[in-house]
């Protein structure tokens, strides 16, 4: 089949390599041009396992073509699959900016029946602005499908070929077997809905792991509070097949480029359908309190009490770990950037190190020394404090951490460690919830 892919952000490119790798011919088009440029020479603008070798191969192969024409992609394809960004606005609704001018562009440059497909995670109750929005340019039919994906940074190609379900949210039958055809060689349980039923399927799936992760944490900081070990605790509760392992681990708070945007964007328009989503503002509430209360772990650590006030002056840190989830070098919501800016606030000198996401960090974090490696980065400092958790970093030599560091001090924002063998080590160890 022949398809077009509108945006070639995470989720457009990966849609559109492994759609192409299972033997579509697919256009993923972009108005960025030097992003368009970069990607027909196979170069991906930013990290994501497996992804340049897909591109690559199905470049060479001539089965994906990149370009900002849509006059040269929309009116081949059967369907084409809207992967634009909705980011967030003041309000926390989602700005469908970019959403609805790449559908002025695909409306104006339809031939012959084609399907939308929106994978783009919109909200609730645009359903007809969509509609209205193409027939005013579209001299062709079309018809309208959602599409979400669930696909994780990291493991995105995976997740994508191997997915836990595929969702056809479409009342029209033409649509839905276009749809099922395509997605043949992909396996997963089918869910085929109606469009706004499957818009919310995304919405609540994000929303439940949220919930999970700030439960997690919830329940960390009455395990401190109580003396109990959550690491246990969780893993008890997770045993239970109703409930699951995933998700429940305590943290710095969940980041990235969809949970936190999609919670507020979830408790925003359920306001806007008369309901008060209080389970979700809570959520939220608790995952932002995550960053202080890892600030306040690191200044009793550090024993930082200055008369009244407690400041950071004088004292350097180690900071392991930037982008939001190891596997990444994604920055966007990364529960590091409001970390070190705090640890910055309170006059701290931070030098941090991360296997891929320094380069997108020194555009957000200026004020930060960025170390080649993780000995340089420890290196005479009072404390090291784990913010992502890079599988490498579990395997420090804690002889040589020790060494380096000025104080033997560990304030592990993911428990990393294993509390137990780095305090018999001979380190403080603060973890999360034990
Ligand atoms: C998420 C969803 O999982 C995916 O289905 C959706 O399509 C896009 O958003 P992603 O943003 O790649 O994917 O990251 P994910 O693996 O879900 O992690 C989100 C955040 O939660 C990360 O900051 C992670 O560190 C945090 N997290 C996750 C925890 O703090 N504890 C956990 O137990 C799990």
């Amino acid at each position: 089949m022949t398809i077009t892919v509108i945006g070639a952000g995470y989720v457009g490119l990966v849609t559109a390599a492994v759609f192409a790798e299972l033997g579509n011919k697919v256009y993923c088009v972009d108005v960025i041009k030097d992003k368009i440029d970069e990607l027909k020479r196979g170069e991906v603008p930013f990290f994501e396992p497996m992804l340049s070798d897909y591109i690559k191969k199905n470049l060479k192969e001539k089965r994906l073509f990149f370009t900002t024409s849509y006059s040269e992609s929309v009116p081949k394809s059967k369907t084409v699959f809207i992967c634009v960004g909705t980011p967030p606005k003041t309000n926390g609704e989602a700005d469908l900016s970019f959403l609805f001018s790449a559908l002025r562009q695909t409306a104006k440059n339809l031939s012959g029946y084609t399907l939308i497909t929106i994978k783009s995670t919109i909200p609730i109750g645009y359903e007809d602005d969509l509609e209205e929005t193409v027939r005013k340019y579209a001299k062709e039919k079309f018809e309208f499908a959602a599409s979400p994906e669930f696909l994780r940074e990291g493991t995105a190609i995976a997740d994508t070929l191997h997915p836990d379900r595929i969702v056809i949210g479409s009342s029209s039958k033409k649509a839905q077997k276009m749809l099922l055809e395509l997605h043949a060689p992909i396996s997963g349980e089918r869910i085929i809905t109606d469009m706004r039923s499957a818009q919310l399927i995304k919405y609540a799936s994000n929303a439940l792991l949220a919930t999970k992760v700030s439960f997690a944490n919830s329940i960390a900081i009455l395990c401190e509070k109580m003396n109990a070990n959550v690491t246990k605790v969780l893993a008890g509760v997770g045993a239970d097949r109703r409930i699951g392992h995933p998700f429940l681990y305590p943290g710095v708070g969940y980041g990235g480029s969809c949970l936190p945007k999609d919670v507020l964007a979830f408790i925003a328009q359920s306001t806007r359908f008369d309901y008060d989503f209080e389970l979700l503002r809570a959520v939220d509430s608790i995952n932002n309190d995550q960053i202080e209360r890892f600030i306040n772990k690191i200044r009793e650590a550090l024993e930082a009490k200055e008369g009244k006030r407690i400041n950071l002056d004088g004292f350097s840190l180690a900071i392991l770990g930037l982008a939001f989830k190891p596997n990444t070098d994604d920055m966007r919501d990364a529960p590091s950037i409001k970390i070190i800016n705090r640890l910055i606030d309170l006059g701290a000198k931070i030098t941090a190190h991360d296997p891929r996401a320094m380069v997108n960090a020194k555009k957000i974090l200026p004020h930060v020394t960025y170390a080649t490696d993780i000995s340089k980065a420890i290196q005479g400092k009072d404390a090291l404090v784990i913010v992502t958790e890079w599988p490498q970093f579990a395997q420090l030599d804690l002889k040589q951490v020790k060494k380096l560091l000025k104080k033997p001090i560990i304030i592990d924002g993911r428990n990393l460690f294993n509390a137990q063998k780095i305090k018999e080590a001979g380190f403080k160890y603060v973890g999360i919830g034990q």
